[in-house]
């Protein structure tokens, strides 16, 4: 790393410290060579961006993926010293842009199955179905601990303790890493967000809502709640970790000096290096851009996903540096903490996809440890009346309710897009299919959505809760449900019909 670091102009060097969202490299998508010309360090895909064609037709197959990383990939090879970039997805529930990749439940489930063994084997599945696209960098797991399930982001926690987030979090890590980064089934982690993501309150953050907003607490409860999961994932060797959109008591993380530069890296002795959010720094201070630059590469910040105008940033870096309003040794702490990562990644040797992990993508034995996830993750909320466990060789069986045969409902966000939707979104299983599958040959499954024709049934299973969201759309103050699904489970119940609810949602709901 010294030896490179030691022949890289500040050009070069700064381009290392730049992540482009790739639809953003140019508005036409034919800017694909600025990945050389800038020497940029690292690409991502944002939430729903797969490969397109000339014409923006999307074509979302794990080939098309390495095919198009690959070809970025040529472009940073062709740089003068060959470093090659780093790519990075948010694989947050397995490898969830991609059509037909096995999809896991979201951390609230992973977290509800108290066992992290499931969760380390789960992280290494989505390693080894990033990997074969070519992707070696996934944006998780989220160690947030969500305090509020107003919180759009509420699911993405393994959930409201600090020692849920530590324990699932270091399990996902050791699994998307392994022992050896260097291995092309191992993946780099990226523990987020940095800190306190999950103690926001309510009105403080976007437009009102929680999201992006204020963590209000004093430093002992903060650093017991928010900070032990960063402690957990440096232990376990993470090696980045993505900073938050929001504040402690009023101050930008994107701009704390002594949480990212002095506990981060000094305190718990992290060795990996720090990637803001998604245009996070423009927060630190809005209008004022050249002051974002320098705000957060001072207060420890090492790769800046920027995400789209980069010759701004490129050209604000390059000016704060030579106005010595950044220094050198900064600027060469934050680049030798990437060219490390890309050194254990084995990025040097082996820049480009293993096709020979294509076959794996989807896989049967893949979904065979997500359905066990799944399984492992429902959690019974009461059982009255012995109506649960189902018996066997029962003669029928009603289903009903909107999220029954709705794969995309199933799914939540992040998933195929950014915010997730509803219906054949994917390749999965949806609940009525289940059902159907897992049923005695002797036992007759009916179907309703609104739950009309239950009578007779021996008993009626109604899917019912949320329909998908991501970050700030989630974001809602009524946990109730819905009335049209109260109406089908009271449809059901009134035609004599014994009642299981399941609830598909992202977090807890007022029944
Ligand atoms: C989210 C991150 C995500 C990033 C890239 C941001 O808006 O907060 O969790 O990794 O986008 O998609
Ligand atoms: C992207 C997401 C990102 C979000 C940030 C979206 O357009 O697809 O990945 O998290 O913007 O607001």
């Amino acid at each position: 790393v010294n030896d490179l670091l030691s022949r890289m102009t500040l050009d070069e060097k700064i381009g290392q410290m730049c992540q482009v969202n790739f639809p953003l490299l140019s508005k036409t998508g034919s800017n694909e060579s600025d990945i050389r010309d800038y020497g940029l360090g690292s690409l991502l895909s944002g939430g729903g961006d797969c490969p397109v064609t000339t014409n923006s037709v999307k074509v979302n197959t794990a080939e098309a993926w390495a095919d198009m990383i690959d070809r970025f990939q040529g472009f940073a090879m062709a740089t003068r010293l060959g470093i090659p970039m780093l790519y990075g997805v948010d694989a947050v529930h397995g490898h969830n842009n991609l059509y037909g990749a096995t999809i896991f439940p979201h951390n609230i489930g992973l977290g509800a199955m108290h066992n992290p063994d499931l969760v380390r084997r789960a992280a290494q599945v989505t390693a080894v179905e990033v990997a074969a696209t070519g992707v070696r960098w996934t944006f998780a797991p989220c160690v947030a601990v969500p305090r509020s399930e107003y919180w759009g982001r509420f699911y993405e926690g393994f959930g409201e303790t600090a020692e849920l987030a530590a324990g699932n979090g270091a399990a996902a890590i050791e699994g998307f890493q392994g022992s050896d980064l260097a291995s092309p089934t191992n993946i780099l982690a990226c523990a987020k967000h940095f800190a306190g993501d999950g103690g926001t309150a309510w009105g403080t953050g976007r437009d009102g809502g929680m999201d992006r907003g204020n963590t209000v607490l004093d430093e002992t409860a903060f650093r017991a709640l928010h900070l032990e999961p960063y402690r957990a994932a440096v232990t376990a060797g993470v090696m980045s970790i993505m900073v938050s959109y929001s504040s402690w008591n009023g101050l930008k993380m994107h701009a704390n000096t002594n949480m990212l530069t002095g506990v981060l890296k000094g305190e718990l002795g992290f060795q990996g290096f720090l990637v803001s959010d998604w245009g996070g720094i423009d927060e630190i201070t809005p209008g004022n851009y050249t002051n974002c630059v320098i705000a957060s590469i001072n207060a420890g910040l090492d790769m800046i996903m920027v995400p789209g105008e980069y010759e701004n940033f490129l050209r604000i870096l390059k000016q704060s540096v030579t106005n010595s309003l950044i220094s050198m040794s900064r600027i060469d702490d934050a680049v030798r903490r990437i060219l490390n990562v890309k050194f254990r990644l084995g990025l040097f040797e082996r820049p480009y996809a293993d096709r020979s992990l294509l076959s794996r993508v989807g896989s049967a034995e893949h979904r065979a440890v997500a359905r066990e996830a799944v399984r492992q993750s429902c959690v019974v909320l009461k059982n009255e009346d012995g109506v649960l466990p189902l018996r066997k060789g029962i003669q029928r069986i009603h289903v009903a309710g909107k999220n029954a045969d709705d794969l995309g409902s199933q799914c939540g966000g992040w998933t195929i897009s950014w915010q997730g939707g509803a219906g054949g979104i994917t390749i999965g299983t949806t609940i009525l299919e289940a059902i159907r599958n897992t049923v005695c040959p002797t036992t007759v499954v009916t179907f309703s959505e609104s739950g009309a024709g239950a009578a007779g049934a021996d008993v009626g299973i109604v899917v019912v809760g949320e329909a998908p969201y991501a970050e700030y759309y989630g974001d809602t103050q009524d946990l109730n449900l819905s009335g049209a699904d109260a109406a089908v489970i009271q449809n059901v119940k009134t035609q004599g019909v014994p009642v299981v609810t399941v609830l598909v949602s992202g977090r807890p709901l007022v029944i």
